[in-house]
């Protein structure tokens, strides 16, 4: 499903003139459309038997995990396998890091192995963009601290593109942990860019207080932000980056902000429920929602992500291999 013609690359524009992709923020439009445009061809390739386009043989992609993942590290891992490159996954916890060594340092290592891409996740808002100042291949965004997740909005709004069939104009409640969210961050600038209705709804202890700069409207009251929406999408309660007094307790948090089934009957029918994982079920989902395939996009979203982030990895390595119309001059 290609994007609206309003979407459309301008004439003689550069599809996509950023080196690279730190977050959604900046990203105009139709650069989030080159993006979900391009994810749509992998998602035929990953359903065959043989998954392979090797359109990147002979590159070097790395990933610098300094915090944890399943879905992103492995769905990057894939996609950077699918596309032929040689990937290779430094994990924190088992690296030189552990020793003392300092981001700078890791970052020059990194680099000295020339790489041609590296995807990073750090549990610092902002380490990704100082790690990309430094090296000399494309970087990409794996999840900064409560900065930005933007492959997790790309996928989630190719989710709701092929599942609605639109995003302009479609009325998404996002609730839930929205403070200590980069998820929700990437995906109310995604969203609302691409012209949906977005509204959150999160207790006032987990409410940024900046949430009057961001076009979305506010709710404390989950069930009046329910009202006739057509995606509900639900945030893990961070408890690791929480110290205690947000929450009085997980069983109170579910009895307000909690998606039961009683609850999804607010929304518009057949509306979409989505959940970036991993879930606390029990907490902020009920299981029988989460698990009932009808309702739930959950298992959807990570298949989208392998999509996706092969989207990603193919664009932003053109320029240096030389495809033409996607050189570096004219980048951002
Ligand atoms: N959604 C997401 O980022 O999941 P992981 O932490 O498992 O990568």
């Amino acid at each position: 499903m290609p994007s609206p013609s309003h979407l459309a690359v301008p004439q003689g524009a550069h599809p996509f003139p950023h080196r690279h992709l730190l977050g959604i923020a900046g990203l105009r439009p139709w650069e989030i459309a080159v993006l979900l445009d391009e994810a749509e061809q992998w998602i035929e390739l990953n359903r065959l038997t043989a998954k392979h386009d090797d359109r990147l043989a002979g590159l070097t992609q790395i990933n610098a995990f300094f915090e944890n993942s399943t879905r992103t590290l492995l769905s990057f891992e894939i996609a950077g396998k699918r596309l032929g490159m040689d990937v290779v996954n430094m994990h924190a916890a088992q690296s030189s890091v552990k020793k003392g060594e300092t981001l700078l340092d890791t970052t020059a290592t990194l680099n000295a192995m020339r790489p041609d891409v590296i995807v990073i996740r750090h549990d610092m808002s902002g380490a990704v963009a100082l790690i990309a100042d430094k090296v000399d291949c494309p970087v990409l965004n794996a999840g900064d601290g409560r900065h930005e997740h933007p492959t997790q909005a790309l996928l989630d709004a190719l989710t709701i593109r092929r599942r609605i069939g639109r995003i302009e104009g479609t009325v998404v409640t996002i609730c839930g942990d929205v403070l200590h969210s980069r998820v929700a961050r990437s995906d109310i600038l995604l969203l609302t860019a691409l012209g949906a209705e977005v509204r959150v709804a999160a207790p006032p202890t987990l409410m940024p207080a900046a949430v009057d700069r961001l076009a979305v409207a506010a709710y404390t009251d989950f069930d009046a932000a329910l009202e006739g929406a057509e995606v509900v999408m639900m945030l893990r309660l961070q408890l690791e980056r929480m110290e205690g007094g947000f929450v009085a307790s997980p069983r109170e948090y579910h009895a307000f902000y909690g998606l039961t089934a009683e609850r999804l009957a607010r929304t518009a029918p057949d509306a979409l429920v989505m959940h970036p994982g991993p879930m606390n079920r029990g907490v902020e989902i009920t299981s029988d929602i989460a698990d009932d395939p009808k309702r739930s996009a959950i298992v959807e979203q990570v298949e989208m992500g392998v999509a996706v982030r092969m989207a990603c990895l193919d664009v932003l390595t053109r320029a240096r291999r030389h495809v033409e119309g996607w050189g570096a001059e004219g980048w951002a």
